[in-house]
C-alpha cells in the first residue's frame, strides 16, 4: 500500500478546526482508494511563537522538507499583532514559503452549481465561473529590500527580476494550456516600472505558447471586471500583492471565502492551504466552513498523482451541497440545514466513502 508522509501545520484561530476536518476526509478517502497517510504535526505561526518564541521554527521547515506534501490551516490573531515584525505569525508563513521555494500560488475559484444562489452576485453573472489566479508568492513588495519604518516615514520596495517573472509566467501559461487557453496578466504598468518589466517579460514568455491568448489588464480595472463579468477570465497571472487581493475578491463570486483552496508549488514539496486566514472573530465556535481546506486536500491529492482520490473528494462536496447542507457563512440563502464545521467534515467524509 502506498504511504504518503504529510506535514500538518494547523496554525492558529480556526486553523486546527478546519484541518481536523480535512484529515477526517483524507482518512475516509484513503481507505477507499487503498492509500495510506502518515500525518506529522508541526507548529507554525502564533502557536509556534508561544512554544519556541519563533513563528517558523527550523524543526517545522525540516519536517516539511522531509514530507511528500504539506497541509496548512491558517495563522495569526490579535494575541500576536503587537509583536515585532519578525516574531509575527505572518512572518512565519512568509519565511516558510520562501525557505521552501514555493514561488507559485494557484488559487482556483470554481462555482458549484449548487451554490449559484449563495453568492451576493446575480446567478446569471456567476453561473459557470471557472477561473484560477496564478499568484507569484515569494517576491514583489512582500520581500523587496530596502524596507523601513520610523515614526515619521516608512517604505517598502516592489521589485521583480526578469527571472522571477519568467518562472511564474510559465506556470500561468502551462495552466492555461490545460484549461481555456487564455491568460490575463494583471499589473499597474501605467504607473509602475516594475509592471512595465512584468509586461515585457510576460509577452516574451507568451511566444512559447502560441495556442494561448494573452491579454493585459490594469489591476484597478481587473478588480472591477471580476465583479462585472467574471466569466471573461480563465487564468489570471499576477504578482504577490495584487494576487492576494484579487483572490479574496474572487472568493465572493463563488459564495464565501470559506470555499477557496490553494496550492503553493515550485519547490521540492508542495503546500496546500485555504486562501483565508485564521478568522479570530469566529474561532472556537465550530462554525467555520472547512470546505476550502478540504478542497486544498483534494488539490494535494492531485499533486500526489492520486486523481481518483482527489475527484472523490470534489464529488462528495458537491453531493453534500446538493443535499442542502451549509455552514453558517452560506446560511442566509438556500440552506436546507445549517451544520457545524465538524458535521460538514463528517458529511463529506461519509459521502466520500460511498
Ligand atoms: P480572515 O480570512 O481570517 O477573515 C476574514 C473574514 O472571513 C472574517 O469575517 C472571517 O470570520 C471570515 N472567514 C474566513 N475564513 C472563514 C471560513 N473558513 N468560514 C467562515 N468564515 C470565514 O482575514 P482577516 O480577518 O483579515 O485576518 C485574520 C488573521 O488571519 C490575521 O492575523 C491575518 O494576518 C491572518 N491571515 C492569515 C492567512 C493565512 O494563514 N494564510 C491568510 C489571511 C489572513
Ligand atoms: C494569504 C495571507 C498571507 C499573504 C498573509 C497572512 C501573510 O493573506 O495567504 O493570502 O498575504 O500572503
Ligand atoms: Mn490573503
Amino acid at each position: 500500500m502506498k504511504t504518503y508522509k504529510i506535514a500538518v501545520l494547523k496554525g492558529d484561530g480556526i486553523g486546527p478546526e478546519i484541518v481536523d476536518e480535512a484529515i477526517k476526509v483524507l482518512d475516509a478517502v484513503a481507505e477507499k482508494e487503498g492509500i495510506n497517510f502518515e500525518f506529522n504535526e508541526y507548529l507554525i505561526g502564533g502557536s509556534a511563537v508561544d512554544v519556541f518564541d519563533n513563528p517558523c521554527p527550523d524543526e517545522t521547515i525540516k519536517g516539511c522538507l522531509n514530507s511528500d506534501a504539506i497541509l496548512f490551516g491558517s495563522i495569526g490573531g490579535p494575541k500576536w499583532d503587537k509583536l515585532p515584525k519578525e516574531k509575527r505569525p505572518e512572518s512565519g508563513l512568509l519565511k516558510l514559503r520562501k525557505s521552501l521555494g514555493l514561488f507559485a500560488n494557484i488559487r482556483p475559484a470554481i462555482i458549484f452549481d449548487e451554490l449559484v444562489n449563495a453568492s451576493t452576485l446575480k446567478p446569471e453573472v456567476i453561473k459557470g465561473v471557472d477561473l484560477t489566479v496564478v499568484r507569484e508568492l515569494t517576491g514583489g513588495i512582500y520581500f523587496g529590500e530596502p524596507r523601513y519604518k520610523d515614526d515619521n516615514k516608512a517604505y517598502n520596495t516592489m521589485i521583480y527580476t526578469r527571472e522571477e517573472i519568467e518562472k511564474i509566467a510559465h506556470v500561468a501559461f502551462k495552466e492555461a494550456s490545460k484549461r481555456n487557453k487564455k491568460v490575463t496578466s494583471v499589473d499597474k504598468a501605467n504607473v509602475l516600472e516594475v509592471s512595465e518589466l512584468w509586461r515585457e517579460v510576460v509577452e516574451e514568455v507568451a511566444k512559447n505558447y502560441p495556442d494561448v491568448e494573452l491579454e493585459h489588464m490594469y489591476v484597478d480595472n481587473a478588480a472591477m471586471q471580476l465583479i462585472r463579468d467574471p466569466k471573461q477570465f480563465d487564468v489570471i497571472l499576477t504578482g504577490n500583492i495584487f494576487g492576494d487581493i484579487l483572490s479574496d475578491e474572487a472568493s465572493m463570486i463563488v459564495g464565501s471565502i470559506g470555499l477557496l483552496p490553494s496550492a503553493s508549488i515550485g519547490g521540492k514539496v508542495g503546500l496546500f492551504e485555504p486562501i483565508h486566514g485564521s478568522a479570530p472573530d469566529i474561532a472556537g465556535q465550530g462554525i467555520a466552513n472547512p470546505i476550502a481546506t478540504i478542497l486544498s486536500a483534494s488539490m494535494m491529492l492531485d499533486y500526489l498523482d492520486e486523481k481518483k482520490a482527489a475527484d472523490r473528494i470534489k464529488k462528495s462536496i458537491k453531493k453534500v451541497l446538493a443535499d442542502g447542507y451549509r455552514t453558517k457563512d452560506l446560511s442566509s440563502f438556500d440552506a436546507k440545514e445549517i451544520v457545524t464545521t465538524s458535521e460538514m467534515g463528517s458529511l463529506i467524509a461519509e459521502n466520500a466513502s460511498n
